[in-house]
């Protein structure tokens, strides 16, 4: 039986995408912090999916703690079996301006979206090299593609993962291992609900009206991109002509917001 580990398990994307591959008979293991959270979203789960506990594993824990990462990660290995799918879903975002920010804000972000990652992806990554197969789903953000008002700390650790992820797909191609990065725009969860409370005019006139999607929706299309090894999933034509071509368009749409937001 497939063994798919998803972080941030426990609500939003990460929980949908535990949903759909309950329900293709693989069993999942779900990281978040809070326990609370961990076993309603296992009690949901098994209402929805009529699969058993057995099959749903719940693990408490902060990806931004490395030495708990590898403890908790290789106990829920040895438990359950290797891990054949990662889905990195563990995230947050806090939007305000540069300067509201706090050192310790800013680093929050940047230990759970950048290095939270990487910590759970190195806790796997030497079995699948050594089992020659695995594959990696890391979730980025449309606002990992462009700089987006009162997002600084959020913008950085989330197009960080976009070289992180493609460095690693060089090395980790050659050992079986398929790196994929994904670039969700607004999706809707509690992350979302949060977030919008805080979203700058700036960055509403900014991102415009692209419409949100639910997060079965975003679920589906990162299963079926796994299923086809896809290394990237841009959700929307914006996204996909933003990551293609916008080195030389975001100069212009940088101008254009600049001027629109003045008058
Ligand atoms: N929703 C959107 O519009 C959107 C758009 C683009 C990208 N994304 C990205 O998609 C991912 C999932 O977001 P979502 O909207 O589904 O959010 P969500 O519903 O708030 O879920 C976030 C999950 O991450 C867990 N988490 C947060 N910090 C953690 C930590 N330090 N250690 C372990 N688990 C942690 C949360 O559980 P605990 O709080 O209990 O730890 C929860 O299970 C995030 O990376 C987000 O940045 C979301």
């Amino acid at each position: 039986m497939v063994h798919v580990v998803i972080t941030g398990g426990s609500s939003g994307i990460g929980l949908a995408v535990a949903r759909q591959y309950l329900e293709r008979a693989a069993r999942v293991s779900l990281i978040g912090r809070s326990q609370e959270r961990l076993e309603a979203a296992r009690a949901r789960l098994i209402s929805e999916t009529g699969r058993s506990a057995d099959d749903i594993l719940i693990a408490s824990l902060d990806v931004t703690d490395d030495a708990a990462v590898q403890a908790v990660l290789s106990a829920i290995e040895a438990d359950v079996g290797p891990c054949d799918i990662l889905v990195t879903a563990a995230g947050l975002v806090s939007p305000m301006p540069f300067d509201a920010l706090t050192g310790a804000q800013f680093k929050r972000h940047v230990d759970t979206n950048l290095n939270g990652t990487v910590h759970v992806i190195s806790a796997v990554y030497a079995g699948m090299k050594a089992r020659r197969q695995g594959q990696i789903m890391i979730i980025s953000s449309g606002a990992g593609l462009i700089g987006l008002h009162g997002y600084t700390a959020y913008c950085a650790s989330k197009s960080a993962l976009v070289g992180f992820a493609e460095a690693l797909r060089v090395e980790s191609r050659w050992h079986g291992i398929d790196v994929s990065i994904c670039f969700p725009p607004d999706t809707d969860t509690p992350q979302l609900a949060d977030e919008l409370k805080l979203r700058p005019a700036e960055a509403v006139a900014m991102i415009g009206r692209a419409g949100l999607w639910s997060s079965e929706a975003v679920a589906r299309r990162i299963v079926r991109a796994l299923d086809r090894r896809q290394a990237e999933i841009f959700f929307t034509p914006t996204l996909y002509l933003l990551a293609r071509f916008g080195g030389v368009a975001k100069p212009w749409i940088y101008r254009w917001f600049h001027r629109s937001w003045r008058r």
